[in-house]
């Protein structure tokens, strides 16, 4: 490998850091007009008039649509079409956030003012704002219940397991919400001309296509959606852009003028989804030696008031629910019920990290029952080659599960620092220090329920001075899947990074590729990316050998050289000469998933193409007397089948343990009624550059998946993953309890003593 493992910079710094890159709001178009939503304000309720009259007096207000402006379908949703776009008068409001009137006027100033003038009448009804009441089914939001989804895994004989158990742990959990947080909040400008053209911050470009092309009855050639630079996703820019974009665009439609609309912290906050709150009940069976014999968990998850993504990320809940461990007694419900809150969907994890907290938190409980070291438990369990999940995949390749547990217990000299914190303790009444262990497996891919989405393209120009330009299917939000895309080019056919540029994704010129979403974009873009380069590297060593009259294998391509015989000209002078030859210097990849096998009605089988592996150790300090936490060190180390891009590798690991840090020591959505307090950064709080160890220790092992680019398999979300449950349990571990809820609150800490 010649740039694989080595320090690239990444290929959108400089822009980035000078300010150049164009983010959604730094489109103008002349003529342009300016958009407000008006929300409804109540979490239940039945919409009885909208009043735009005083509104639409106002100079400068140009359109005010409503659901009557709809020409197509006024609905939206993944699964199941259960919520309106705009609420139709005589229909229910389901949460504060749903949108009853759109406008579009001359400036910001006069739509602000022409929303306060909208009057609209809602006839209020009781609402339901925990699971408990969502399940008791007394009011029902929706027509039926409000349990809305259920999936399940049973597999083997749990009785027998329960029967066979030297001890059996039974605990209840509960977690809050998170808040995705990117930096840019949602936002998109629309320019019309003879279609439309929709520059929108977005992971998933060709979801906002369709969705829209519904919304208003249009064919998708007639709506090109253009990713502008994205600034941060976390799986909160999957579908939530769908429903922000149709409001521009269907403004625009009717204006036939561009449209902007940039959403302010506290709308983006109030309306759009979150992580899932959630409640399980696990009941789990060891043997004496440690091993898992069986697991019974039933997992309530807080969907909101519309279904949105929650039916798939249940999906992702119920395969992890049992952990990255070998568990052949299985019996996981997993449920998704509404209530009259945010929808929540995708978040860095996807329904995991619920689970996770739970299953990793039993673990270090039974350890300390048995007798054995939470690492030594872990062991014990850990998947490997021949062994099967859960839901019963049996792994064949690429588990290098166990050894990122053996790195991490040597990279921490495990055994002294275990006696080193033992002394601090004893020698610090009121401070006291834990560490806290998380082994956990990802499912890279959509798995088994989203294979129709489940592939990939790439178009791949030389240009004739031998500068790269490439366009994928996926989208860059922040994870560096440019310079990782950029590296494999580079890879391939030596030109150096730099002259590489990897454009924004526009959906009239590149295939449908699914979402970006899933940590898939190395697997399935660096594939087709691969294939493309391939491509390409064939060409020009086929014209080569005839021209020079040289053997194929004699030219090889190196740091931006072509190398044969003891001669070597650069990547730019071979390009121009293929140019001036007629050589096809454009080549298109396409990458699909390998076929899964899966019993959706028993939960058992194939559930995803491979699985990332990790393992993190943290190291807490509490303070008895304030309940302030810190995280002080951390071990981590990643199985991700092959590190393409180091540097970008190890800052998705920092990023993600900081993110899953804040999601279990910081981050709380305070509500009243349905109705979120917590509307911006000063009460709703996530970590700062103060709050960050001050020693991550990073490492990777590289297990090759046969199907991976040279080997890759997908560490976006898994940087995250491994962190709240290792924090978790470090603090558990710490102050001598365990606890079972997140986030950690100064109550959990600061116990009344005399
Ligand atoms: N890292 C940054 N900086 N910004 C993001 O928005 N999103 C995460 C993760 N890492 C995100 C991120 C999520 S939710 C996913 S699914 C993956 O990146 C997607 O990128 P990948 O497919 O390249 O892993
Ligand atoms: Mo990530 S939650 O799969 O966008």
């Amino acid at each position: 490998m010649n740039v694989f493992g080595n320090k690239v910079i990444r290929i959108d710094a400089k822009e980035k850091a000078n300010g150049v890159s164009k983010y959604a709001a730094d489109y103008y178009f002349p003529n342009m007009l300016y958009a407000e939503v008006v929300h409804a304000n109540i979490s239940h309720g039945i919409l009885e008039d909208i009043d735009t009259e005083e509104a639409e007096k106002i100079p400068g207000v140009i359109k005010i649509a409503t659901y009557k402006d709809v020409p197509g379908i006024n609905k939206f949703g993944h699964v199941v079409e259960d919520m309106p776009f705009l609420v139709p008068i005589g229909e229910k409001v389901r949460f504060e956030g749903d949108a009853i009137a759109l406008i579009a006027a001359e400036s910001p100033e006069i739509a602000k003012i022409a929303k306060k003038l909208i009057k609209i009448k809602v006839k209020e009804l009781p609402g339901v704002f925990s699971i408990e009441e969502a399940i008791e089914d007394k009011i029902l939001i929706h027509d039926k219940s409000n349990i809305g989804f259920k999936r399940k895994i049973k597999r083997g004989n749990l009785e027998k397991a329960f029967n066979d158990a030297d001890l059996t742990i039974s605990k209840q959990f509960e977690t809050g919400y998170q808040e995705h947080a990117y930096l840019e909040t949602q936002g998109i400008v629309t320019n019309f001309s003879t279609n439309l053209e929709l520059y929108v911050s977005a992971q998933c470009p060709f979801y906002v296509q369709k969705d829209v092309a519904k919304i208003l009855n249009l064919d998708l050639k007639d709506i090109n959606v253009i990713q502008t630079e994205t600034g941060g996703g976390f799986g909160g820019k999957e579908d939530v852009p769908s429903y922000i974009t149709a409001k521009a665009a269907l403004l625009s439609y009717l204006t036939k003028r561009p449209v902007k609309l940039i959403y302010s912290r506290e709308m983006d906050i109030l309306e759009t989804s979150k992580r899932h709150p959630s409640k399980s009940y696990y009941k789990v069976a060891f043997k004496k030696d440690g091993t898992i014999l069986g697991v019974k968990s039933k997992i309530y998850l807080d969907m909101g008031a519309y279904s949105t993504l929650s039916p798939i990320v249940m999906y992702r809940t119920m395969v992890h629910a049992c952990g990255a461990y070998s568990v052949d007694n299985v019996d996981v419900e997993v449920l998704g019920v509404y209530t009259n809150k945010v929808p929540c969907g995708a978040f860095r994890g996807f329904g995991s990290p619920q689970v996770l907290l739970a299953i990793e938190s039993i673990m270090d409980l039974a350890a300390k029952k048995l007798n054995i070291d939470p690492y030594e438990i872990r062991v014990k369990n850990a998947l490997e080659i021949g062994k099967k999940t859960s839901t019963g995949h049996l792994l064949k390749e690429s588990v290098g599960a166990k050894k990122t547990l053996k790195k991490v217990y040597i990279a921490s000299n495990y055994e002294k620092l275990k006696r080193e914190i033992q002394e601090f303790n004893e020698k610090n009444l009121y401070k006291k220090r834990g560490l806290g262990w998380a082994h956990i497996f990802y499912g890279v891919s959509l798995g088994a329920g989203g294979q129709f989405l489940d592939g990939a393209t790439a178009v791949v120009n030389i240009q004739s001075d031998g500068t790269i330009t490439v366009m994928i299917g996926n989208t860059e939000m922040g994870q560096g899947a440019k310079t990782t895309i950029a590296i494999i080019i580079s890879e391939i056919l030596g030109q150096d990074v730099s002259k590489i540029r990897v454009l924004q994704p526009q959906t009239l010129f590149i295939q449908d590729s699914g979402p970006t979403v899933a940590s898939r974009t190395t697997v399935f873009s660096g594939n087709a990316v691969k294939i493309a380069a391939e491509k390409l590297k064939e060409n020009i060593i086929s014209f080569l050998s005839s021209y020079l009259k040289v053997q194929k294998e004699e030219i090889l391509f190196k740091d931006g050289y072509v190398y044969f015989k003891n001669k070597k000209f650069s990547f730019d002078e071979i390009a121009k000469l293929c140019n001036d030859n007629n050589v096809k210097l454009s080549e298109t990849g396409w990458y699909k998933t390998p076929k899964l096998n899966f019993d959706h009605e028993n939960g058992i089988g194939e559930a995803y193409i491979t699985y990332s592996y990790a393992t993190q150790l943290s190291m807490v300090e509490v303070d008895l007397l304030t309940g302030k936490i810190e995280l002080k060190k951390v071990w981590v180390c990643h199985d991700i089948g092959k590190v393409i891009n180091l540097e970008g590798a190890i800052g998705q690991v920092h990023g993600g343990i900081i993110q899953g840090m804040g999601y279990v020591l910081f981050e709380e959505i305070k509500q009243k009624n349905g109705k979120i307090l917590t509307k911006n950064f000063n009460n709703y709080l996530i970590p700062t550059i103060k709050d960050i160890p001050n020693e991550f220790n990073v490492d990777f092992v590289e297990d090759e998946f046969s199907q991976g680019p040279f080997g890759a398999k997908g560490l976006g979300e898994p940087s995250l993953m491994s962190a709240p449950p290792s924090i978790f349990n470090a603090v558990s571990n710490a102050i001598k309890k365990a606890l079972n809820k997140i986030p950690i609150s100064i109550k959990d800490i600061i116990t009344e003593k005399e």
